[in-house]
């Protein structure tokens, strides 16, 4: 008998509609188009109007998602939402998400792994659908990074952008299709690289945090950016090799987009030409845990890339802990 396996059934997402151009940072911060281009290929990124927060955006994406599949709110068995910009502290977004959807017969909890938060979020529901404890799972990568950037700081202000999408896991009709194998890692050693200062239990907010603007994102860039580029395109050749497959084999390669000198780094490392990565930071930047799903979105909604059923499918991401992984999988339309 065949494995019980995992597949994305659909998917789908929410881009804010308010954009934030090259030129309208030009005016805000000591920066130019040609620099921000050059150094993260980003052109544009979108801005969640203020107020509206996490659940807003995942909201949306997971009514898409889940009306693409033909499937409703109440057959969900399980929500995970990625996110590193839940709504509140506590309770969990996947609470308020359970609460609008009216998803009656889920339970769920958010996953914070940064900018892996999707990746480890579609392991972990994978894992539940595999064993027999879970039919459908929402999982959701959403976040409203524009609530925790300073827009006076030019190292970080041009880098993030706010998204939401999300996809249904289901068991997979097809055997030996769908999600096949994950490699993931965590290294706490990145902790103080890549942050937010503030906010937490360790140092809950106060008159001076705030004065001293630590609730926002903090990040040593050219550190980060030198363990990234080595270790996303790691985990994207390791996966390969441990299932005996080259990267001809692959016929898209999803990358998480904080950085698209990182991302072509990483393709060239397994083999994969242009053609087959897909990279939308030029219009999104880095979305966090968003990035995946709207990767997904771009080849299986919008048909931008030659892809078929049963084709092969490399995730990989880099973020904020230190965490980073890959995941293998076989396309599912
Ligand atoms: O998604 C989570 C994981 N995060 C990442 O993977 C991000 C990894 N890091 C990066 O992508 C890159 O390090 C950045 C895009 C953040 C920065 O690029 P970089 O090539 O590492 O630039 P840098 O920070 O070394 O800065 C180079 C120069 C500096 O000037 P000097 O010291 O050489 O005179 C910066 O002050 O560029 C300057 N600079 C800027 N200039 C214009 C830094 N930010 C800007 C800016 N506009 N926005």
């Amino acid at each position: 008998m065949s494995k019980r396996r995992a597949y994305i059934r659909s998917v789908g997402r929410f881009l804010p509609e308010r954009r934030l151009t090259n030129t309208d940072l030009e005016r805000m911060v000591d920066t130019n188009d040609e620099w921000i281009l050059t150094r993260t290929g980003i052109c544009e990124r979108r801005i969640l109007d203020p107020g509206l927060g996490n659940s807003f955006m995942s909201v949306r994406a997971a009514r898409e998602c889940l009306e693409r599949a033909g499937v409703s709110a109440k057959e969900v068995e399980t929500i995970i939402v990625a996110t590193v910009t839940p709504d509140r502290l506590f309770p969990a977004t996947a609470c308020v998400i359970q609460r609008e959807l009216g998803a009656k017969n889920a339970w769920g909890f958010d996953l914070n792994a940064g900018c892996c938060g999707f990746l480890f979020a579609i392991s972990t529901a994978t894992q539940m659908i595999e064993s027999g404890r879970s039919g459908k799972v929402l999982v959701i990568g959403s976040d409203v990074m524009s609530t925790i950037i300073d827009y006076a700081d030019r190292n970080t202000c041009i880098l993030f952008g706010d998204a939401a999408g999300a996809a249904l896991l289901d068991v997979c009709p097809e055997p030996d299709h769908g999600i096949l194998d994950f490699v993931l890692h965590t290294d706490g050693c990145g902790e103080d690289l890549l942050h937010m200062k503030a906010g937490g239990s360790r140092r809950p907010p106060s008159l001076e945090t705030v004065e001293n603007k630590e609730h926002y994102v903090s990040q040593e860039g050219p550190a980060v950016f030198k363990v990234a580029v080595t270790e996303m395109a790691n985990v994207a050749a390791r996966i390969l090799e441990r299932n005996g497959l080259t990267g001809s084999d692959v016929s898209l390669f999803v990358p998480h987009q904080a950085n698209l000198r990182i991302i072509d780094a990483a393709a060239r490392r397994m083999g994969i030409d242009n053609g087959r990565v897909v990279k939308n930071i030029m219009k999104f930047g880095n979305t966090t845990a968003a990035t995946l799903p709207l990767c997904l979105y771009e080849a299986a909604v919008e048909k931008n890339y030659d892809i078929k059923p049963g084709d092969y499918v490399v995730m990989a991401a880099f973020g904020a802990g230190f965490t980073w992984g890959s995941a293998l999988m076989r396309w599912w339309e």
